[in-house]
């Protein structure tokens, strides 16, 4: 088959998402998000499960009506396997089994952490192996070394929080809405990062831990409230600001002993947080001063879409990896 057609599905948290894929060319990338959880400060997973399971026909509908394919041309369904949510995964995987049961064509489970690695090679410039990447999103904080489209190693991770739960769980604690990552970066973009200093609280080593900070940040407003009630609506912007220089340095810290330990400066960031406008920056400065070749995505393939499902559905696809019609999600699933 030359021009194989894939519908995929990613289901994983908060975001109901479809894609069609042909011969390799993302068509399209169909994304409803939920707001229910927003008054809750939080993805709520029972929500998150109801709202997927009420949105799935109408985004995979709308996938497949704006580029005009039918269901009889698909020629393989795949969706979000894992990590992620339980309630959440199961609509996904449900829905693609009925759908590739029901059209008789193979069926594809993607790792959702492999995926949004590959969503560098959706659009050009793609980068030629091996590269390491740096995976920051609201649930997880990889360092990985890319050897191929389908062979990736973990060499660093959190050993805690991901760095987008520090980002909102520090804007949880200012009062922001949820989620409060994109707000930090917005307020930041406002004011100054020497404003204030957090203490150092990396650990040795290519693995990451946030947790430090988190309590940092915590005793730091605590300690100004007593002093000025309205320290943090009098000094947001200088705040954010300090508060993301400080994370993303601790992430800029790690990758720059990736580098150094595996000689590969080809480097690429992906998931959520790679839409932070302080990491792009100091991503791209790094690169002048030290000769690195960086690869940065466009912000609608950072944060969680069903396009990156299916470049990677697309490269399973021609290994011929299908999965049985037995598979269950996995909520934490290893990179492979
Ligand atoms: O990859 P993603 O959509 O979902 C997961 O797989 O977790 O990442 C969501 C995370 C959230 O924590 C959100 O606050 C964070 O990405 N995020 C940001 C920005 N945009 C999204 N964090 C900091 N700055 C941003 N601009
Ligand atoms: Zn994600």
């Amino acid at each position: 088959m030359t021009q194989p057609i894939i519908l995929a599905i990613e289901s994983s948290c908060d975001e109901t998402s479809a894609s069609v894929i042909q011969a390799g060319k993302v068509l399209n990338n169909v994304i409803a998000s939920q707001t229910v959880h927003q008054k809750y400060g939080g993805v709520v997973p029972e929500l998150a499960s109801r709202a997927h399971q009420q949105q799935i026909h109408h985004v995979v509908n709308e996938a497949l009506a704006a580029t005009g394919i039918l269901t009889n041309q698909l020629n393989a369904i795949a969706f979000t396997r894992g990590p992620g949510l339980l309630g959440s995964l199961l609509v996904g995987v449900s829905f693609a089994k009925g759908m590739a049961l029901g059209l008789q064509v193979p069926l594809i489970d993607v790792n959702h952490m492999e995926a949004h690695v590959l969503a560098h090679f959706i659009d050009d410039p793609k980068p030629a192996f091996p590269f390491l990447c740096l995976t920051v999103s609201g649930g997880h904080t990889q360092l990985v070394v890319v050897h191929d489209y389908l062979h990736m190693e973990v060499i660093g991770e959190t050993r805690d929080d991901a760095i987008g739960e520090a980002f909102d769980k520090a804007a949880k604690m200012m009062d922001f809405p949820y989620p409060g990552g994109p707000l930090i970066d917005r307020f930041a973009q406002e004011g100054n990062a020497k404003a204030y200093s957090f203490p150092h609280t990396s650990i040795p080593g290519l693995d990451f831990s946030f947790s430090g900070i988190k309590t940092a940040f915590l005793y730091f407003l605590r300690d100004n409230k007593n002093t000025e009630p309205r320290f943090v609506e009098l000094n947001k912007q200088n705040i954010c600001a300090s508060l993301q220089a400080h994370l993303v340095n601790m992430v800029m810290e790690k990758l720059k002993l990736a580098v150094d330990q595996t000689g590969i400066n080809r480097v690429a960031i992906a998931g959520g947080v790679a839409a932070n406008s302080g990491l792009r920056k100091s991503l791209q400065t790094q690169a002048n001063q030290s000769g690195w070749d960086v690869f940065i995505p466009r912000f609608e393939y950072c944060t969680d879409n069903a396009a990156m499902i299916a470049i990677a559905a697309h490269y399973k696809f021609e290994a011929k990896r299908f999965a049985s019609l037995n598979v269950a999600p996995l909520a934490n699933l290893a990179i492979s």
